[in-house]
């Protein structure tokens, strides 16, 4: 039996979205043709603007879908967005811009409008859960106390 059984994880960090930035096997790898991400310009731009505490910046391996190259995860807050195909640094200065208008408003905005475009399925199949886990009917009541 765990020993986490009816206790709550919480994490004292307290970020307001989360920026996962590929630069995995495919993405930003311009040797083998791919457009390069800024990753150097990114985590500059991040400190600069003290955002690091309010959205965090994770410069991450391979997300996935490497087809699409370049792609970003946005969690807005637990709310998954994925972007694709991001080929200029301009798409990239929105998504520091719109991580300091989330600092600066001190919640969640909606992401610009240039980078809707961007946006794609991660699934090829959307999934229709009527909950994101299953019942804890194995769980007898004497073990979540
Ligand atoms: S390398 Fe970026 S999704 Fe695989």
């Amino acid at each position: 039996m765990s020993r986490n059984v009816g206790i709550e994880i919480t994490t004292s960090r307290k970020t307001l979205a989360q920026v996962l930035v590929c630069v995995g096997c495919c993405c930003g790898r311009t040797d083998k043709g791919h457009p390069e991400v800024p990753v150097d310009w990114l985590k500059q731009e991040w400190r600069k603007r003290t955002l690091p505490k309010k959205v965090q910046l994770t410069i991450s391996g391979c997300l996935g879908p490497c087809d699409v190259t370049n792609v970003v995860l946005v969690m807005m807050g637990d709310h998954p967005v994925w972007l694709g195909g991001l080929d200029r640094h301009e798409q990239y200065k929105a998504l520091a811009d719109w991580a300091s208008d989330c600092a600066s408003a001190g919640r969640v905005v909606p992401l610009p409008a240039s980078l809707a475009r961007f946006r794609m399925d991660r699934f090829h199949e959307r999934h229709h859960f009527a909950s994101d886990f299953e019942s804890a009917a194995c769980c007898g009541d004497a073990e979540v106390a």
